[in-house]
């Protein structure tokens, strides 16, 4: 590493069911990002807290020696060492924290815990493919985090994010992967949902869930139960509604086919909805979308349109650092580094719930 490219930071991110590591170089440039996804979660429809911390000690090993192999790179070159402290599965947290904070200690480099949502938030600005350095993060821009733990909205001031809603009970894509696991999807169901969706015909609209009038929250269960009260009552008209696994994926009959895309036209509607009622109130001239869900057809297609009729830039993130990956967090660390925040101690802990974001 040539010390203009400096600072190199290693990132490590284990929050969920996902063990990832990443190099990224002080231009923002990801050297190499490297995902694990644990599999053994099938069977159960659903991560399972304790199988995840034990198979993120078992991944890791792989995963690294990939990330040394892929960049080139060797543990002696890192300048600073960065791992997701919270929001996530403690037990799963603690495995990637403390293999940060052990490699800083014995490298004799600087810690940051990262904070996951900060980590996704500047994710857009991280280039495609690699090679290229991430966009200079904009002063201000509203930030929407969609995901399979989160449906958050922010509006980020100079980096200082504040929040401006949330979701008040299931995040969307928890939403579409229960609706994914009834009709027998594999976890997660959300991608496969987003396939089938597109072969269906939206046609009655099913309703856009508002949390009173002025509020910009977001609610997804309630389009979780009509959707699963749907789904019996095919079931029960005679209509096979599991999915059926083909050569190259799933199918679905065409009744469900055309509950799926309404039900993702709706979940769409309501994101967009609530972006277009905020800037109306507070027109924004950036936009930037991260977060697992975010690889939705439906929603990059309906951002865009929406982007477009406001004439507010956009900026979605790419979708290889959509879903939980670590290059977002060795770039989060390195804004912070660059803005002069001070590392962190070794005794900083995992949190299954984060504080707001810090500045
Ligand atoms: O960001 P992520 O990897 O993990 C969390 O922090 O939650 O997001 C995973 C979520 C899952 O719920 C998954 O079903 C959803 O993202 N997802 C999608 C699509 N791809 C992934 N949901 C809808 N459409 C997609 N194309
Ligand atoms: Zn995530």
């Amino acid at each position: 590493m040539t010390r203009e490219n400096a600072p190199l930071v290693l990132g490590i991110e284990t929050s969920c069911d996902d063990t990832a590591g990443a190099l990224v170089d002080g231009a923002g440039r990801v050297l190499a990002s490297v995902v694990s996804s644990q599999v053994a979660h099938q069977r159960y429809g659903g991560v399972v807290p304790e199988i995840a911390s034990r198979e993120h000690l078992r991944n890791w090993p792989a995963v690294s020696a990939a990330l040394w192999r892929r960049s080139g790179a060797s543990p002696r070159e890192v300048d600073i060492v960065a791992a997701t402290a919270g929001p996530g599965l403690v037990g799963a947290l603690l495995v990637g924290l403390q293999l940060g904070k052990g490699l800083a200690y014995a490298l004799g480099r600087p810690f940051f815990a990262v904070n996951h949502l900060e980590g996704h938030l500047y994710s857009p600005f991280l280039h495609a493919g690699a090679g290229s350095a991430a966009l200079a993060v904009p002063g201000r821009f509203v930030g929407l985090v969609v995901s399979g733990g989160h449906t958050s909205l922010f509006d980020v001031d100079r980096e200082a994010p504040r929040l401006l809603a949330q979701t008040r009970d299931d995040a969307l894509g928890e939403c579409f992967d229960k609706i994914g696991k009834r009709l027998g999807l594999p976890f997660p169901g959300g991608p496969w949902l987003d396939l089938l969706a597109e072969r269906g015909a939206a046609g009655a609209a099913l309703a856009i869930a508002r949390c009173g009038d002025d509020s910009l929250d977001f609610s997804f269960s309630g389009l979780k139960t009509q959707a699963l009260l749907e789904i019996a009552r095919l079931g029960a008209s005679g209509v096979s509604v599991e999915a059926a696994a083909t050569r190259d994926g799933y199918d679905a009959a065409p009744p469900v086919l055309d509950l799926l895309a309404a039900v993702r036209a709706a979940a769409v509607g309501q994101i967009v909805e609530r972006l277009a009622r905020h800037h109306t109130r507070e027109p924004f001239a950036r936009l930037a979308v991260s977060g697992g869900v975010a690889a939705n057809r439906l929603l990059r297609q309906e951002l865009g349109r929406l982007a477009a009729e406001r004439g507010f830039a956009l900026d979605l993130v790419a979708l290889e650092y959509a879903g939980d990956n670590a290059a977002m967090i060795a770039h989060a660390a390195l804004l912070r580094w660059r803005r002069g925040i001070a590392a962190d101690p070794f005794s900083v802990s995992a949190a299954s719930r984060a504080a707001a974001l810090r500045p």
